[in-house]
């Protein structure tokens, strides 16, 4: 494992050993807390982030490394017509690993060719969120204990969410999991995804367009939120945001044990009255999002502890 750009990339075997780096950071942190002293992290985000380039750098920061990096294109040379390449083989010359978030799908997949560091992708436009997907998949494996045989509702947008597609081909892996793909018409799933990665391997799914329909046969249910930022015209954007709105009555027809996962931010989608369900898992898959990028970065840099 030299870069992490598309989750695909990795194995299941590599996934259940980051996995055990997480459950063993969370279950011992101070073992890990010298881990990286003297490595340096850069975080590359020419678009906004909250959570991906906090938790970054707050898991570097608790591996005892050090952070820089910029949080927008404007406060960094590429404002000056400056190529994500020679951004890239610039930073190298600063930090040992590279997190890089930026709208043009593939820009991280670019930086990594010439091996100058170790590149970790933080979402290319539409296209792939890898350790987004490793923040769903350790939330998953802790509330469920077991990735197979589960039946997952992704609803919202299905065609510009990043972390949906790299879910799904994750889930894809395991054995008798099914997806139901709630969305309107104008936002429903790729069909590379149907073509590419499920029917390949036989994996059922439905596509649905009420999400009440949908609740009673689900395990998970991944909420994502309409990306305004993906829209070419805001009156489709206005007239789809609110096609789907989680509330305590629309899960009165859920399963006792049904996961609630949402990558965030939120916007209207899951109304404020279920984060008190103990269902909702979007804030545990936040820290969960530390735990993995921590695992992550131990890896890329070959940090045995
Ligand atoms: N889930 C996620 O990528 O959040 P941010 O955009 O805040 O990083």
């Amino acid at each position: 494992m030299k870069h992490l750009i598309d989750i695909m990339e990795l194995s299941t075997q590599e996934i259940d050993s980051l996995i055990e780096i997480a459950e063993d950071i969370i279950a011992d942190p101070g073992k890990y807390s010298e881990a990286c002293h003297g490595k340096k992290l850069a975080t590359l985000f020419f678009e906004p982030s909250t959570r991906t380039r906090l938790s970054f750098e707050a898991a570097m920061y608790e591996l005892g490394g050090q952070v820089l990096g910029f949080s927008e294109a404007s406060s960094s040379s590429a404002a000056k017509g400056e190529s994500v390449s020679d951004t890239v083989r610039t930073v190298s010359c600063y930090a040992d690993i590279i997190a890089m978030r930026h709208p043009k799908e593939g820009a991280p997949l670019v930086a990594s060719r010439r091996d100058w560091v170790p590149i970790i992708n933080a979402g290319d436009g539409g296209h792939f969120h890898p350790t987004q997907t490793l923040a769903d998949l350790l939330t998953i494996h802790r509330e469920k204990n077991t990735f197979e045989n589960l039946t997952i509702g992704l609803c919202g947008d299905l065609k510009f969410g990043r972390t949906v597609h790299s879910l799904v081909s994750a889930m894809s892996r395991y054995a008798g999991v099914k997806f139901i793909f709630i969305s309107p018409e104008e936002l429903q799933i790729p069909d590379y995804i149907k073509t590419d990665v499920l029917d390949p391997k036989g994996i059922p799914y439905e596509e649905e367009r009420s999400l009440e329909r949908a609740m009673p046969k689900l395990d998970i249910l991944y909420m994502t939120r309409v990306q305004r930022e993906r829209f070419f015209n805001e009156e489709d954007y206005v007239r789809l945001k609110d096609t789907y709105i989680l509330t305590p009555q629309k899960l009165k027809n859920a399963k006792p044990d049904l996961s609630i996962l949402h990558p965030l931010p939120r916007v209207n989608e899951i109304s404020v009255a279920v984060d008190d369900d103990p269902r909702a898992c979007y804030f545990k898959q936040v820290l969960n999002g530390k735990f993995m990028r921590m695992a992550l970065i131990l890896k890329l840099l070959e940090v045995t502890v």
